[in-house]
Parts: structure tokens; C-alpha cells; sequence
């Protein structure tokens, strides 16, 4: 079976060809409704995500979802509405995380490059913990809290050293912009522990995005462990946390498989059981702050073929969306090597793969492609593109304004019904920012 198709029968339905999301509302019915190109999400996909990390978790873990990956209000809300906390990574993401209605004090902030207007806005709302990326911002959040007059909660980041490591875009382990290098770690602890106005409240882990292979995942944590242990000994009190990042992978590509959420339950079991009773942990909060995991199989970005042409023997459907609202699929979003995201006419899918097209946005630039060479059944205008595995950084890692098309909208199928939670953008505010 295609794995586009797979995916589906996964994931959503169809109906005589058509696709269907929550098992009830027809592509159809959306698109005739909100019109293409446009985002749809599908929230018992969401659900059944959030259900297999909390049963491959051990049960003393939280969960921070990470906004970044999609910060539409409906999905902050769908996951605050579970008790998840949230990650944040800018100030737009800490008012967009306010503004979905998540208590300041169950939010994190990583990341470098915080500014001082940034840190000022969340310590003043009193933000649960503040990650930190570089020597220069343990003096910065310690001068920013004196002069407010307030404590600031600080955990470091750490770039661990070399072993360990994986998945498709690594953050640490090497030189890196990214957290503390495992071997300033006490140093750090040093300054912070010595600065009245910070508490020192635990570290963080996260050395890649994209993991797909559970043994990569435990040893990770496992070397989380090992460092936590480290720093408990020199500062001979427990963490408060111990947060161990996202990174957790989904297939997008030819033969990736899922995660095995059964295997990483087996070893994390196994790790987390060797230290339920060890009283360097006592009290401690293991936690993590996934994004791509959650949100990046329920959504499927849909485009309208606008125009079908040969040139010199190659077939191309023209789309009405492209890498301007879907970087990613374009291969745009580092990616080394451009492959296809699985794409499928998702109003044919009862028709064989008869012909080999590559799908193309209407931008001016040849890197406006969303797949190469991928086999489709016979296709006419006017029939929809979907581009699976979408819900993750699509549309917020897009350059959404070039070439001046309007964004695209997002609507959540939840409870049988497709909810419109972000407009299509309008041609004034192409320009209500100039001045
Ligand atoms: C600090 C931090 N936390 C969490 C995430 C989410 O990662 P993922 O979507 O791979 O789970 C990222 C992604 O870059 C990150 O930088």
C-alpha cells in the first residue's frame, strides 16, 4: 500500500474516494466551506497522540507542549484542556500561551537569545520557569529579577557531551548555540546558586528534534539521569526538574517507521524503576515538552489544482498552495536531502497511481515544489492535493508573505464538526503594517 494511503487508514477515513475526517465530516464539505489552500486538523488524532505519550511515559512524568510546533489558540486550548503545560520560546509565543489561557506559572521559556524586553514581560507575569541558554543570561534574569523585585525560577539547559545522540536535526552534543556544554554545567550552578534574587530548579535536555528510534530516546534520558545525579551531588538537594525536551519523531518519508512506543515504554520502565527510590530524585518532576509528536500527524494541508502542463516530457500539477504556507513539504525547513512528504489526490483515493507528476505551488521560484516525481492517480483541475503528516511545523515555519498571497486558514474537526480556528488572511492586512 502507498504510504500516503497507510497513513490514512491510520489515521482518517474515506469515502467513496473523498477523504474523511473524525470519522464524519467530508473533505468536501470543508473545502466547499472554507475554500483551499488551507490547514485541517483533526482532534482525535490529537487525542489519540497525547494518549499514547502519557501511556509510554511513566506516570510520574508532565507534559509541556511545545508551542512552536503549532500555536493556533484551538490546539494550545485542546492540550491545556488536558492538563498539559506549555513551552515557549518567544514573547509572542508567552502572550499566545496567556492568551489560550495557560496559567504564567505553568509555562517554560527556552531558547536562545531571549531579549531584555522578553525577560522583563515574563518575569513580571511570573513565569513557572525561565531555561537557560548562555552564561550572559544567568546575569541578565538575575539583574532584570532584582530590579522588578522578584524570583526568578531557572533551570539550565545543558549541551551534553557527544554520546547519545540522534534524530534528524541535532541541537546538541557538538559547538552549538543550544544550552550550557555539559562541561560548564557546575560553574553555572555555581553563579546561580550564588545569585539571591534566582532559584535554582533543574536541567534540561534536548539534543535533537525528529527521533525515531526508542533506543536513541532512552539513552538520552538515561544520560539525563546520569548528569541530574552529578548535580545533585555536588548541590546536595534533589531537582525540582528534570526535563528531558521533546524530539520525538513521526514517519514522514519512503521506509521510516513509527516510534516504538512499546520498546521506549520497556526502557523507560526500566530506567525510571532503578531510580524510584533513590533519594536524589525524591520529589523531583521528570517532564517533557514534545510538539512534532503531538500535533504533526492531524493535520493535512489541502491545495486545488489550478493548472495541469507537460514540459519536455515531465507532467506538473499546479496548486494553488506551496512552500510559502508549507516550507517543510518544499524541503525548504532543513532538510538535507529534499524528499517527499506522503501526498495523495485526496478526493481520488480509490484510483490507481496511474502517472508520475511532480506537484508545484505558484510561486516564481523552482523550490515551489511540495513533491517530485510521485505517483498519482490520473489527475484533472480542480482535484485537491493533500499533504499528509502537516500538523508540525507547516504553516508557522512558512515564509507566509512572499509573493503576497493570503495566509491560509485552519480549521479543527472536532466532535463531527469542522470549526474554522484561524481565517484565511485578507488582502489589507497584506499591507496594515506599512506605514
Ligand atoms: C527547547 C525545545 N523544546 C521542544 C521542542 C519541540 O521539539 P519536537 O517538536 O521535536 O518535539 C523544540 C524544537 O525545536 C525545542 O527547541
Amino acid at each position: 500500500m502507498p504510504e500516503a494511503h497507510a497513513l490514512i487508514s491510520r489515521h482518517f477515513q474515506a469515502d467513496s474516494g473523498v477523504l474523511v475526517f473524525g470519522e464524519q465530516v467530508s473533505l468536501d464539505a470543508i473545502v466547499a466551506k472554507y475554500g483551499t489552500p488551507l490547514f485541517i486538523y483533526d482532534a482525535r488524532v490529537l487525542d489519540r497522540k497525547y494518549a499514547s505519550l502519557r501511556q509510554t511515559l511513566p506516570s510520574n512524568f508532565s507534559i509541556s507542549y511545545s508551542v512552536k510546533a503549532n500555536p493556533s489558540q484551538a490546539i494550545l486550548k485542546h492540550f491545556l484542556e488536558k492538563g498539559c503545560g506549555l513551552e515557549i520560546a518567544s514573547s509572542g509565543e508567552f502572550l499566545q500561551a496567556l492568551q489560550a489561557g495557560c496559567a504564567p506559572e505553568s509555562i517554560l521559556f527556552a531558547g536562545p537569545g531571549k531579549t531584555e524586553a522578553e525577560l522583563e514581560l515574563v518575569l513580571a507575569k511570573g513565569i513557572g520557569e525561565i531555561h537557560i541558554e548562555s552564561a550572559l543570561e544567568v546575569e541578565r534574569i538575575a539583574m532584570i529579577s532584582q530590579r522588578l523585585g522578584v524570583m526568578a525560577n531557572v533551570a539550565i539547559r545543558v549541551n551534553p557531551t557527544g554520546e547519545a545522540l540522534g534524530g534528524a536535526m541535532r541541537m546538541g552534543g557538538q559547538s552549538t548555540p543550544f544550552g550550557i556544554d555539559e562541561e560548564e554545567l557546575e560553574a553555572i550552578v555555581d553563579r546561580i546558586c550564588s545569585h539571591p534574587a534566582l532559584t535554582f530548579r533543574g536541567l534540561h535536555l534536548f539534543s535533537g528534534t525528529q527521533i525515531l528510534d526508542y533506543v536513541v530516546l532512552v539513552s538520552q534520558y538515561r544520560k539525563g539521569v546520569d548528569i541530574a545525579r552529578r548535580i545533585v551531588k555536588k548541590t546536595g538537594n534533589p531537582l525540582h526538574t528534570l526535563d528531558f525536551g521533546g524530539g520525538w519523531g513521526i514517519p514522514y518519508f519512503g521506509k521510516e517507521e513509527e516510534l516504538d512506543t512499546q520498546q521506549l515504554t520497556v526502557g523507560l520502565d526500566e530506567l525510571f524503576s532503578e531510580i524510584r527510590d533513590d533519594p536524589d530524585f525524591t520529589g523531583t518532576q521528570f517532564m517533557v515538552e514534545p510538539g512534532r509528536y503531538l500535533v504533526g500527524e492531524a493535520g493535512v494541508y489541502v491545495s486545488q489544482i489550478i493548472d495541469i502542463k507537460v514540459s519536455r516530457g515531465k507532467k506538473f500539477l499546479i496548486v494553488d498552495g506551496g512552500m510559502h504556507q508549507h516550507l517543510a513539504a518544499s524541503g525548504n525547513f532543513g532538510q538535507v536531502i529534499k524528499k517527499n512528504f506522503p501526498v495523495c489526490l485526496v478526493n481520488k483515493l480509490d484510483e490507481p497511481m496511474e502517472e508520475t507528476v511532480d506537484v508545484v505551488g505558484p510561486l516564481c521560484t523552482p523550490l515551489d515544489v511540495l513533491a517530485r516525481g510521485i505517483q498519482l492517480p490520473v489527475a484533472t483541475v480542480g482535484d485537491f492535493v493533500g499533504v499528509l503528516q502537516s500538523g508540525a511545523y507547516g504553516r508557522t515555519a512558512s515564509p507566509l508573505h512572499f509573493l503576497s498571497h493570503r495566509s491560509p486558514p485552519e480549521v479543527l474537526v472536532k466532535e463531527g464538526e469542522a470549526k474554522l480556528v484561524r481565517r484565511r488572511g485578507t488582502y489589507e492586512d497584506l499591507t496594515s503594517d506599512c506605514v
